[in-house]
């Protein structure tokens, strides 16, 4: 019904001709995230779009529109005029494929988000945001709502949008300008989908290797992350509307092995585990918050994680240092369903531990409802105080009001910076990955390069997969191989081989995938790495090349370890997988991390010698898991075998 409505009336003008495709398949694809299992998750197809988006056109009189009571008045004085009911509506935040339009229209929710994929393209996203936008503003309080999205790559979420590299990558380049540039490219690419509100950069600083979350960090060092994370949110916040989101408050990349979460019945290894960490670690932790509070980042996300015992939601000590030390003034936005797992005997103990420690949005996938009727009950029982919701919503409306929704709600106005998925993104993203790749070992001579006349063996599990290069949040929530369902999972950019292939075509050498001709070649190129993971499903204790989360890559690494032609090895995985067993066998070996959908083209730069090395380890590389955490490691921190 809802559908008919805002399709009747805005037809045409404003909406696509695939608005309603991409609302039914939002039914379709629903995937609880608590319970999807890894590489599971919905297929992407291989639509690659490079549409624009639509025009601005003028504003349509029928459609609803912000109530126009609020006109001229400061975030205060609207919340001011707000009701206890509608003032917790707008402090909870619920996953798309639970809280419908119709929720939207009842109750004018503040905000709802998705981790990944309800839409294909860019103009399916921005018709798909506005249908809840007609939502909320056709109800009574007609406050516009804010959908929020975990773009951690470049617009990972639209088909169409180039796959910058993973931030371990860009830790690697420690580019601080092109960092600018990146931030600048997605937040102009959001533009286009409607999704203002970005849970991104991801500023963990990330200790051990075995937590599956280590691509999200830029460096073991704090100093490169504060340096790259600010570029990025200086860059995002060059186009008006977009709010970036610094996460996860705090300690995220410090817990210890051993003490990951289990309280929803998951097996963590380390994830949203308990950080054990002294003063001086937490003021570092804390440096890197407080340079993106004084580039005026304007919102937080908490840490699932436990700081020496106490769960980020719930730790008041450090939700006030933040607010009135550190001086934040934005909105803190709870992690996905996190206030569950604070030490409340019910959901409603937790919502009440929660805003009182400070919280102003709770991201509640399911249960956001209960939670906003908690939040009135907790006022009225005199457990949580109008004063403290009245803080929250106020940061809430401020945060809407200076991203221009109040004014432009349908996004008729937005003017991004560049064109979607221009030729310039894909030369920054490829630059960038070019920088990021990390020279472990070279021959003596230097490195090997690819010239004429040269037969050159290519092999291995990442050598032609396009998902694998991009990693996790990629399209979906866990990102997936290439072949699900006999597909290939980003057409954004060649794999390892086909730019293998087209360089070879070029320069004049050529290409060989028939492992009976490897003793008639001139060298070899062994692919290797780990599948596409996100989040706790990353958590390993053996991350060797033969773990549970490696590629099939032991066959490959076999068949050339008595090889007498030169190797050359190129690891795509999202840390420092451990290689102490193979290193020897191995005359050239490049760390790829997780270069994204140019990465094909930044390997292809680098062994044809069109592109020299300059990536450095962003993080110490280990001999072996039992190193982690002792002192001792194979590579420091800035090492680069090019050096
Ligand atoms: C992750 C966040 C992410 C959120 C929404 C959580 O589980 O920890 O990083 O922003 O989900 O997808």
């Amino acid at each position: 019904m809802q559908k008919k409505v805002i399709s009747s009336l805005i037809a045409g003008a404003l909406l696509a001709t695939n608005f309603v495709s991409c609302s039914t398949e939002v039914k379709e694809t629903i995937v609880d995230k608590a319970t999807t299992e890894a590489n599971s998750t919905t297929k992407a197809t291989e639509a690659s779009a490079t549409t624009k988006a639509s025009e601005p056109v003028e504003t349509i009189p029928d459609l609803p529109l912000v109530n126009p009571n609020f006109e001229g008045l400061s975030a205060s004085e609207i919340c001011a005029t707000l009701t206890l009911e509608e003032k917790a509506s707008q402090m909870v935040q619920g996953a798309y494929y639970n809280l419908s339009t119709n929720d939207m229209k009842e109750n004018c929710y503040g905000s709802v988000l998705s981790y990944g994929y309800p839409c294909n393209t860019n103009s399916e996203w921005l018709d798909f945001v506005r249908e809840y936008q007609y939502a909320a503003l056709s109800n009574g309080t007609a406050i516009p709502f804010i959908y929020g999205n975990d773009f951690l790559h470049g617009v990972n979420v639209g088909f169409g949008a180039t796959i910058f590299p993973h931030n371990i990558n860009l830790g690697a380049a420690n580019n601080p300008e092109l960092m600018y540039e990146m931030g600048v490219i997605t937040g102009s690419n959001m533009l286009y989908t409607g999704n203002l509100w970005n849970f991104s950069p991801c500023v963990a600083v990330a200790q051990d290797p075995r937590w599956g979350r280590t691509y999200e960090s830029y460096s073991s060092d704090s100093s490169i992350v504060t340096s790259l994370a600010t570029e990025y949110v200086k860059g995002m916040m060059t186009q008006d509307g977009i709010v970036p989101c610094a996460k996860h408050f705090f300690a995220d990349g410090s817990t210890s092995f051993g003490t990951g979460e289990q309280l929803d019945g998951e097996v963590r290894l380390i994830d949203r585990g308990d950080a054990i960490i002294d003063d001086s670690e937490i003021a570092d932790l804390l440096s890197v918050y407080q340079a993106l509070i004084d580039e005026g980042v304007p919102s937080i996300m908490l840490s699932h994680s436990a700081l020496n015992g106490v769960k980020m939601h719930e730790n008041s000590e450090y939700i006030d240092y933040l607010r009135h030390v550190m001086g934040f003034e934005g909105v803190i936005l709870s992690d996905w369903d996190s206030i569950h797992n604070c030490s409340g005997a019910t959901l409603k103990d937790n919502v009440i531990l929660s805003i009182n420690a400070g919280v102003d949005m709770l991201m509640e996938a399911s249960d956001f409802e209960e939670c906003r009727n908690y939040i009135v009950e907790a006022v009225n029982e005199g457990s949580i105080s109008i004063d403290r919701v009245d803080e929250a919503v106020t940061r809430i409306l401020q945060m809407k009001l200076d991203c221009g929704l109040f004014e432009d709600p349908y996004l008729y106005n937005v003017e991004p910076s560049y064109d979607w998925n221009s030729d310039y993104e894909h030369e920054v993203a490829r630059e960038l990955a070019t920088e990021s790749m990390v020279p472990l070992k070279l021959p003596d001579g230097g490195e090997i390069i690819l010239t004429e006349g040269m037969k050159v063996f290519v092999s291995g599990p990442a050598s032609d997969d396009s998902g694998v290069l991009c990693g996790g949040w990629t399209y979906v929530w866990q990102g997936s191989q290439d072949g699900y369902g006999g597909s290939r999972w980003c057409s954004e950019g060649p794999t390892i081989l086909e730019a293998l292939k087209s360089s070879g075509k070029e320069i004049g050498f050529e290409i060989v995938t028939d492992a009976k001709e490897i003793d008639n070649c001139d060298v070899a190129i062994l692919c290797v790495g780990e599948i596409p993971y996100a989040e706790w499903y990353g958590d390993a204790a053996d991350i060797s090349l033969t773990g549970p989360l490696a590629l099939n890559n032991e066959p490959y690494i076999n068949r050339l370890s008595d090889s007498d032609i030169p190797v050359i090895t190129l690891i795509v995985a999202g840390r420092n997988v451990i290689i102490d067993d193979y290193i020897d066998n191995w005359d050239e070996v490049i760390m790829c991390y997780l270069p994204g959908s140019e990465g094909g083209n930044a390997v292809s730069d680098l062994l044809t010698g069109k592109a020299s090395f300059s990536g450095h380890l962003p993080m110490p590389y280990y001999y072996s898991e039992n190193d982690i955490g002792t002192g001792a490691y194979w590579l420091p921190v800035g090492y680069s075998a090019a050096d």
